[in-house]
This record gives C-alpha cells, sequence and structure tokens, in this order.
C-alpha cells in the first residue's frame, strides 16, 4: 500500500527528473529520492547528461552509509545493463537498499529487467506508484523509444482568432514578453527545433535558448527543400548551436556550410521533403524531442502524417480578422475527420494563455451504428 509519504517521495522524484529535460538525450530523464526507515529524505539525484551518473549513483552517493535498509523510489525502472556507466540495479543492491518504488517500468530491450533483478536479490519492488505523472515527464524519451522516431511538440502563437501574422506578414509581436520568455523553456527543453523555409525567408529567427542559465542549446533545423530560404548570414548559421539546412538531394546547396548541410530524398507524394526520413535522421543522431516552431504550411503537413505527439498554443487576447491561420492544409477535408484533442493543461502566461493538449485516444468503436 502506498503511503502519503511514498507519494511525497516518488512526487519529489519526478520533480528531480524534470531538471534534466534538454540535456540527457539520448537517454530518459530520471529522479530518485532515498528515504529511511522513517521515511527522512537522506540522499536525492537526477541524471543530468547522458555519459553522466544515473539519477539512483547521485542519490546512493548523498546518502552514503544511509542508504542500508532504506527506500529508493525512482521515476524509470533502475537499468539492468552496463552502457557508459555500470547497471543501477547492482548499485543498488551494493548499497544495501531493501525496498524500490518505481513509477515506469523501462521500454527499452536492453536496459529493461532492473526490476526482476532487485526482486531476485530479495529487495521489495513495487511498479506504478504515479505512472501517470511520471510518464507524463518522461514522455519525450518513451515516445522515442516505443515509436522509434522522436517526440514532435509543435508550438504556435496566434491572436484569439487563430492568426499567426496579419494579412501583410507582419507578425511580431503577437503574444507578451512572458510568452516569448515561456518559449525559450519550450526550446531549452527540446533536442531539436524545427522550422519550414517560409518562416526562414519571412522572419530569420535565430531558434536558440536565449534568457536561461546553463541551457543545453537544441540542434536547429530549417527545412528548405531548394536550398533556397537560407542564405548565408542567416542568423540560424550562427554560431551559438549546431544547425542543419535540410535539403533535396539534389539542391544547389554550395553556398551552406558543408556539415550543415542534411540531404533528403523529396516527399513521395506532396510538396518538400519526406518528413518520415527527417525524422529518422534526426533520431539517428540522438535527437529524441523536435520542438517544431512552424510555420503553418510544415505543421500542417506534420499533422497530416500523424506526427504531432503534443500541441502549444500561445493565445494573445489580441483579434487580427484577416491572415495565416495557425495551421494551414493537414488534409481534412470535413469534421468527421477533424484531429480531436485533449487539453491536458490551460495557464495565463501573463496576459496570453497557454493551452496544451495531445491527440485524443480513439473513441471506441460502438457496436450497432
Ligand atoms: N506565430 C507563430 O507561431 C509563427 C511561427 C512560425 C512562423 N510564423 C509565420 O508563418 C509564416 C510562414 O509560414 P509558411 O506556412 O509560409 O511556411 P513554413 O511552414 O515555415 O514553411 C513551409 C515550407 O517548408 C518547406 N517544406 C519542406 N518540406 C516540407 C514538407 N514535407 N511539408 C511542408 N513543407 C515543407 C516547403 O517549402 P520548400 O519545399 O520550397 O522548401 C514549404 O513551403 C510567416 O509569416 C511567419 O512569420 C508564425
Amino acid at each position: 500500500m502506498d503511503t502519503a509519504a511514498d507519494i511525497t517521495a516518488m512526487r519529489r522524484a519526478i520533480t528531480l527528473a524534470a531538471r534534466g529535460l534538454g540535456s540527457t538525450s539520448p537517454n530518459p530523464v530520471v529522479g530518485c529520492v532515498i528515504t529511511d526507515a522513517a521515511g527522512a529524505v537522506v540522499g536525492e539525484g537526477f541524471h543530468q547528461r547522458a555519459g553522466g551518473p544515473h539519477a539512483e549513483v547521485h542519490a546512493l552517493r548523498a546518502a552514503g552509509d544511509l542508504a542500508r535498509g532504506s527506500t529508493a523510489y525512482v521515476t524509470l525502472e533502475p537499468c539492468n545493463h552496463t552502457g557508459r556507466t555500470g547497471p543501477c540495479a547492482q548499485a543498488l543492491l551494493a548499497a544495501g537498499i531493501s525496498r524500490v518504488v518505481y513509477a515506469v517500468g523501462d521500454p527499452n530491450p536492453q536496459a529493461t529487467g532492473g526490476g526482476d533483478t532487485l526482486r531476485a536479490a530479495g529487495v521489495r519492488v513495487e511498479q506504478g506508484l504515479l505512472a501517470d505523472e511520471a510518464e507524463a515527464g518522461n514522455a519525450a524519451w518513451l515516445t522515442s523509444v516505443r515509436l522509434g522516431r522522436p517526440y514532435v511538440l509543435w508550438k504556435y502563437a496566434a491572436t484569439l482568432d487563430g492568426r499567426i501574422a496579419a494579412a501583410d506578414a507582419t507578425s511580431r509581436w503577437i503574444t507578451s514578453p512572458e510568452a516569448r520568455a515561456d518559449v525559450h523553456r519550450l526550446r531549452a527543453e527540446a533536442d531539436a527545433v524545427l522550422v519550414g523555409s517560409g518562416t526562414a525567408r519571412t522572419d530569420d529567427p535565430q531558434l536558440g535558448v536565449r534568457g536561461i542559465d546553463g541551457a543545453t542549446q537544441p540542434l536547429r533545423v530549417v527545412v528548405d527543400t531548394n536550398a533556397a530560404a537560407v542564405k548565408p548570414g542567416a542568423r540560424v548559421l550562427d554560431a551559438t548551436a549546431p544547425t542543419l539546412i535540410a535539403v533535396a538531394e539534389d539542391a544547389p546547396a554550395g553556398h551552406l556550410p558543408v556539415d550543415a548541410v542534411l540531404r533528403l530524398p523529396r516527399a513521395a507524394t506532396g510538396p518538400g521533403l519526406d518528413l518520415d526520413v527527417l525524422l529518422e535522421a534526426l533520431h539517428t543522431r540522438g535527437v529524441r524531442s523536435v520542438l517544431v516552431e512552424g510555420g503553418p504550411t510544415l505543421a500542417g503537413a506534420f499533422v497530416a502524417a500523424g506526427k504531432v505527439d503534443k500541441v502549444v498554443g500561445y493565445l494573445a487576447p489580441v483579434l487580427l480578422g484577416a491572415g495565416p491561420a495557425a495551421l494551414a492544409d493537414a488534409g481534412i477535408s470535413t469534421i468527421s475527420r477533424a484531429l480531436r484533442l485533449d487539453v491536458t493543461e490551460t495557464v495565463a502566461i501573463g496576459p496570453d494563455l497557454r493551452v496544451t493538449a495531445v491527440p485524443a485516444a480513439p473513441a471506441p468503436v460502438r457496436k450497432g451504428n
């Protein structure tokens, strides 16, 4: 039976795990809290970067001898394999932990089995405490393991009537400084930030993280099929972060830095590049989460391909009445085919509203229809 103390400790572990967002790929974010028999916290830690110690090891180091006979709360099943660091299941055993509570089972076939190893060695093991919360906190990594492609978050900023620019294409700034600062947090949590050639041409965005101390800069990616939008001197090519300009295999890209050019096949149907191959190429480079920052044409292509895992819309109390909508054609022509979403959060950010939503699970088929 989970006690209030169990829940408090696991919630703290989930909070700790979130501190690793954006800097652990290709590894998951993980948090760990160790409590003694009286329920007092004797050690805690989180996985900070790939190749560095896992959360359990940080927490065990902090606990020292106090780990013996204590309980470890971990957001993800302790790993069972030797990668760049040793298996955490063994580290927990060696430290004399007597009970392990983890939230989510490890779906990675190479690392799973830590729970069984601990159980076989006589440790009390429980799974599933606050699993939904822990799963949400690790959604990017879990999705990438389960689907074999990066997690895709589409973000946009729009007026209350759903426009992302005015009729004359001016768009700075629809939302408030507070909302724009929040976008930098999303960038810091993502492994890669992606825009289409239309946005590169119109806005010349820099796409880096600004205003967050110690943030890991994401890989910046522009899909520019004909290598025509990103010119030498474009802000996205500055030195603050690595950049890839995805272009077609036959595009004339001699004006771009050689190591920034990613050649991809064109889409089999429709305009532009093959987005599946793009996601595969990014996944191969260790990218586990992609923040798609638009514009509407590219976002529409991702929605049409069924590759949007989460939507974050910043809505400003502003009306325009004309100008492009947040989402262009997504291959949906009738209301029965609309992509239904579940809202998971609404938050006021300065004068604006941030709405977070995920695709709704398909409705169960009703008999008799
Ligand atoms: N408020 C906001 O949140 C926000 C965010 C971003 C942009 N914007 C605004 O949006 C406008 C630009 O949007 P946009 O819709 O014109 O352009 P976009 O979505 O930024 O870029 C679309 C272009 O990307 C290229 N592309 C490559 N592969 C593709 C694929 N598989 N599917 C779709 N496109 C692919 C295509 O051009 P090529 O094939 O020729 O390369 C396509 O025309 C600007 O006014 C900008 O200010 C607003």
